[in-house]
């Protein structure tokens, strides 16, 4: 009997050789290798629909991760995400062979005009029928912003003003600059748009001056869905006036009173709490017993790389790690001075202070829930009871641990009633929130709708 609320599942992955668990593209039963091949994503992404997945989830960077020992030598030699291909390119044909699942494309703020960024989402909503949702990134690798031409990542608030700026145009093209009824498609007069519904935005803002029109009609679901994944306060903030999907990125045990603040500023900016969903993230390995579970878990362990998890982790919390030694007591780094807060924090969440650095990144790059099905299943549950909606599915090696899923968990998580037995219809916001194909009338957004006509 069904006794749970349905949760939204999204398969986490980047166009890339090796998301997060470094080193195992060289696994037997990987594909990875095959990253180049439309072959092998359509076989992912045929994969994740038969498994009643939500959402195929593509990260996307624009930079080699560089922070550690100031090199982008540690990452590549390992392929932790570069090479990475553009996920623009390759989503129309995931669209074409899939009818349901969600698509989600990531795109920092720095990386393109908003005006061609708009134009380029409304073509992907027209494609795949409204499935796209949007990552909205800012980069967090100063390769990317030197890459980009603004010689070195601009400061976080910096990003984030530009963020709000980028949006305030995007939504103004997408909601407000072509009517509802503004395409006619009148056979007789040949008229196939009411040129009077077609509005310039006439835009100017700190950032970017764009006069419009919107170049493409409305798309199903005119905006697509709106992903943010903060964790400082200003991100945050951000995320709680825009997104409709949240991530928390801490693991279980930390995640609480992340949840609820996120939950709470999406209400504090003034939107209703059932259009915001936050997403977890679960990375797991399964066995037929807890013995053969943990023995794969460990044979993956074994295969992967330090000195990759090293070079992320260096990048995700903004400090170049070689700076420690490996050998260093955690106790010791944490009554130091050389560390910033990021790390301060992440290292606040260790079992131990007398784990040593090395200790503490080979843990924290393998966290994983070890089991059987059921033992993973609960693992599922006790995310929701802690008031997570979905979750965000790693892989450890591909598309096993997505082929796993499929056999062994897509139909018990179905009996408890924790996943879809059958797609909703309609856009993806619609199977995502119940409701229309258009943002909600409480999102900052739909007030650009009325200020053209
Ligand atoms: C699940 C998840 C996915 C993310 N995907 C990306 C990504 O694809 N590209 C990127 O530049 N940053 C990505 N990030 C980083 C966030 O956008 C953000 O920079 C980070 O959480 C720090 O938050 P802040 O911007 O508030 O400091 C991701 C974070 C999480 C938790």
């Amino acid at each position: 009997m069904p006794d749970r609320p349905r949760m939204l599942f999204s398969a986490f992955n980047e166009f890339v050789l090796s998301h997060h668990d470094q080193g195992l593209w060289a696994h037997p039963q990987s594909r990875q290798l095959e990253l180049n091949s439309i072959d092998y994503w359509v076989d992912v992404a045929k994969l994740l629909e038969s498994a009643h997945f939500d959402l195929l989830f593509f990260a996307d960077v624009l930079a080699p991760y560089d922070i550690y020992k100031g090199s982008r030598e540690p990452a590549i030699l390992s392929g932790m995400q570069t090479p990475v291909n553009d996920p623009g390119e390759l989503i129309p044909v995931l669209a074409y062979v899939t009818e349901h699942l969600g698509l989600v494309l990531t795109q920092n703020v720095l990386q393109e005009h908003p005006y061609a960024f708009a134009r380029k989402i409304s073509t992907l909503d027209h494609l795949s029928r409204g499935r796209i949702a949007w990552n909205i990134v800012t980069s967090f690798l100063p390769g990317a912003g030197r890459n980009l031409g603004y010689g070195g990542l601009p400061s976080h608030e910096e990003r984030y003003a530009r963020a709000d700026d980028f949006l305030d145009v995007v939504f103004k093209l997408w909601e407000g600059s072509w009517e509802d009824d503004a395409v006619v498609r009148d056979l007789v007069n040949q008229r196939y748009v009411d040129p009077s519904k077609v509005h310039e935005i006439n835009h100017v803002g700190p950032y970017y001056d764009v006069v419009g029109p919107h170049l493409s009609e409305p798309s199903p679901q005119r905006t697509p869905v709106l992903f943010q994944a903060a964790a400082s306060n200003v991100g945050i903030d951000f995320a709680g006036r825009n997104a409709e999907i949240l991530f928390t990125s801490l693991e279980r045990s930390n995640a609480a009173s992340n949840i609820a603040q996120l939950r709470a500023e999406a209400v504090r900016a003034g939107r209703r709490a059932e259009d915001v969903k936050i997403f977890g993230g679960l990375s797991f390995v399964l066995g037929s017993t807890e013995e053969e579970a943990r023995r794969l878990d460990k044979e993956f362990r074994d295969a992967q790389s330090l000195e990759a998890a090293f070079a992320k982790y260096s990048a995700f919390w903004q400090f170049d790690l070689s700076l420690l030694k490996p050998t260093d007591r955690l106790s010791d780094i944490l009554n130091g001075t050389v560390i910033n807060n990021d790390v301060r924090k992440v290292l606040g969440f260790s079992p131990d202070v007398d784990w040593t650095l090395e200790e503490f990144v080979r843990w924290i790059a393998t966290r994983r829930a070890v089991g059987t099905p059921e033992q993973i299943v609960e693992e599922i549950e006790a995310w929701q009871d802690l008031g997570v909606d979905g979750l965000n599915i790693t892989y450890v090696i591909s598309p096993g641990t997505f082929q796993d899923f499929a056999d062994h968990l897509t139909p018990r998580l179905i009996e408890r009633g924790l996943m879809r037995s059958e797609y909703a219809p309609g856009t993806l916001r619609e199977k995502l929130f119940g409701a229309g194909p258009y943002l909600p009338e409480s999102h900052p957004a739909r007030a650009a709708r009325a200020i053209f006509t």
